[in-house]
């Protein structure tokens, strides 16, 4: 089995990956198509999701005595997966809408998906500021219900790719099977 020290070397490499292919290819390093805002915001939007769906199976994994020490890694993940998201917002924000509120009133409104975004970043910020162990220990109670909200953070972010999707809707829709099977499994896991 591996160490845990090791095991949260490799996830933050992993979670930092993503983060250097875009800053490589913003300095030009890589090629990241014709539209580099587009590439990131799609990029950074797909990170943050995928890592909120890791850190949902975390726990199911940790049955498992072969996985038992991801759980450690939950906070990393999570953490990380609010970083992406905070930089898919300020990019939409700064880049994109190059802070236009006109603009971004009109999205609201032309592009209800923007919304549902929304939703999934403020469901999770309370998340990543209650994430450190003090918090975790003050709160309690308290802190396992907030951190319930992470079911509400994924299920928007996927809503939100979803409705933005034109043509092609399998690899959102695959999100959303992973994510009631994740939910069911969570339901059978508890009942036992
Ligand atoms: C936890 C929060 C969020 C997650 C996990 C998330 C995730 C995603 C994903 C997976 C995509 C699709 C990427 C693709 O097509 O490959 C996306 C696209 C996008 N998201 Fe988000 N998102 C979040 C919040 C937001 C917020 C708050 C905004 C803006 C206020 C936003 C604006 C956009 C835009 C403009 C696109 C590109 C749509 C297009 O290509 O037309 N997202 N996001």
């Amino acid at each position: 089995m591996l160490s845990i020290k090791l095991l949260k070397w490799i996830a933050f490499i992993l979670s930092l990956l993503p983060l250097i292919i875009l800053i490589l290819g913003i300095i030009n390093f890589i090629n990241l198509g014709p539209n580099i805002v587009e590439e990131v915001l799609h990029r950074t939007g797909n990170t943050s999701l995928n890592l909120l769906m890791i850190v949902l199976l975390i726990p199911l994994m940790a049955k498992h005595s072969l996985f038992r020490n991801f759980l450690i890694l939950s906070r990393m993940l999570g953490l990380f997966s609010f970083f992406y998201a905070a930089l898919h917002l300020s990019v939409y924000l700064f880049i994109d809408r190059s802070m236009s509120i006109l603009s971004i009133q009109d999205d609201f409104i032309s592009r209800p998906y923007i919304l549902a975004g929304m939703i999934a970043f403020i469901s999770i910020i309370p998340l990543a500021l209650t994430s450190f162990r003090r918090a975790q220990i003050r709160l309690k109670e308290l802190w396992k219900k907030i951190h319930q909200l992470i079911y509400l953070g994924t299920a928007s972010a996927i809503i939100h790719y979803i409705w933005q999707m034109k043509i092609d809707l399998s690899i959102p829709m695959l999100y959303l099977v992973g994510f009631l099977i994740i939910l069911e499994l969570k339901k059978g896991f508890r009942a036992t």
